[in-house]
């Protein structure tokens, strides 16, 4: 197959992991007869400082008519003092809103070789923790109206939350669908004790649960699920919710394995054109050092080849090799234990191309 991924490296370790992610790929399509193009594209800080702003028209036009995008990570320091309409993550938001990449997929898998990483104790993790929390990614808080005014003498600033039913029903499709395919299990994530769109989100989710009758379904507050997850972080399979919930939540489960590094997702459309990225940010404290891990980007790569280009063998077989480095020893400096082997950004990306 031919494809042409649009490459985003962003900011800070940004470059650096998606190189790794790229050789990896590059090796995929050596072993298994394809071709993918690649296009560089500026987002973020660094388009800030070349074109003024966190991305061009021209560079989100090569977003949109390339096969499927892949995300280093955008932001820094240096440009937190932007204007909030100029920020680097303001592009992020854009790709999102214009591939119309509403669903995120955040899978939290912890790695047995991994298990002393999470600071949650043995008898909780269990037999392990695997989740996946499908967040609605283009809807809510972050793209409904907003405004800061002058009130009596003092500014208001309000932001709204806006949903409606076809926003809720295609998102609630994707979790059912997803949970389809692994536990059957859902669990709606939601605050409708006290938002009317939060009421709208579970009446309109309560009205897939026949037709997905294979799928055990349950309801559960934001605020509870924040603390189960804590607790009982085993008894999830799939959590569906809304986008600022998912975010806050995918933060939190990432954690309990103790190694976001290793976190991959994918944020699709309804087409097969999907934007896959780490859900780590850009580390500046550590960029251009060779110390950050590239496994969650190159895990991210795995989940495009399987998403947006059905290529389920090939994503096997990088996943396959990210376990067998684990397995010998191999590991970047945020998931070092004793008795493993310490290795840079580019000596990890050689040992797993080299598992291929
Ligand atoms: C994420 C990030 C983004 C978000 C930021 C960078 C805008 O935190 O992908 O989770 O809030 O969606
Ligand atoms: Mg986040």
């Amino acid at each position: 197959m031919e494809k042409t991924i649009a490459v985003l490296r962003g900011d800070g370790i940004g470059p650096e992991i998606v190189g790794e992610a790229l050789k990896v790929l590059n090796k995929v399509a050596e072993k298994f007869g394809h071709t993918f193009h690649y296009k560089d594209v500026d987002i973020g800080g660094c388009s800030i400082d070349k074109y003024g702003v966190p991305i061009t028209d021209e560079n989100m036009a090569v977003c949109k008519n390339a096969d499927s995008v892949l995300l280093g990570a955008v932001g820094g320091p240096k440009w937190d003092s932007c204007p909030a309409n100029i920020r680097p993550e303001k592009a992020l938001l854009a790709v999102r809103k214009e591939l119309g990449l509403f669903a995120n997929l955040r899978p939290t898998k912890l790695f047995p070789q991994l298990a002393s990483a999470s600071p949650l104790k043995p008898e909780v993790v269990g037999n392990g923790i695997d989740l996946l929390i499908v967040r609605e990614l283009t809807g809510g808080i972050y793209f409904g109206p907003r405004k800061t005014e002058e009130v009596d003498g003092e500014k208001v600033a309000t932001d709204t939350m806006p949903y409606s039913e076809h926003e809720i029903e295609r998102i609630g499709r994707v979790a059912f669908e997803t949970a389809r395919k692994r536990n059957k299990k859902l669990a709606s994530v939601d605050k409708a004790n006290v938002l009317d769109t939060s009421r709208l989100w579970r009446a309109t989710m309560h009205k897939l649960v026949e037709e997905y009758a294979d799928v055990e379904y349950s309801d559960i507050l934001v605020d509870n699920t924040a603390m189960q997850l804590i607790k009982n972080p085993g008894q999830f399979d799939v959590l569906v919710t809304e986008n600022m919930f998912g975010d806050i939540l995918s933060d939190e489960a990432s954690m309990l394995t103790g190694s976001i590094g290793m976190m991959p997702s994918a944020s699709l459309s309804s087409g097969t054109c999907g934007m896959y990225e780490p859900i780590h940010g850009s580390a500046p404290d550590i960029a251009g050092q060779d110390k950050a891990n590239p496994l969650g980007t190159i895990l991210s790569a795995a989940m495009m080849l399987r998403y947006s280009f059905s290529m389920a063998q090939e994503a096997d077989a990088i996943e396959n090799a990210v376990q067998q480095v684990l397995n010998e020893g191999y590991r970047t400096g945020d998931i070092m234990q004793p008795g493993c082997t310490q290795l840079g950004c580019v000596a990890m990306g050689d040992q797993v191309v080299a598992h291929l």
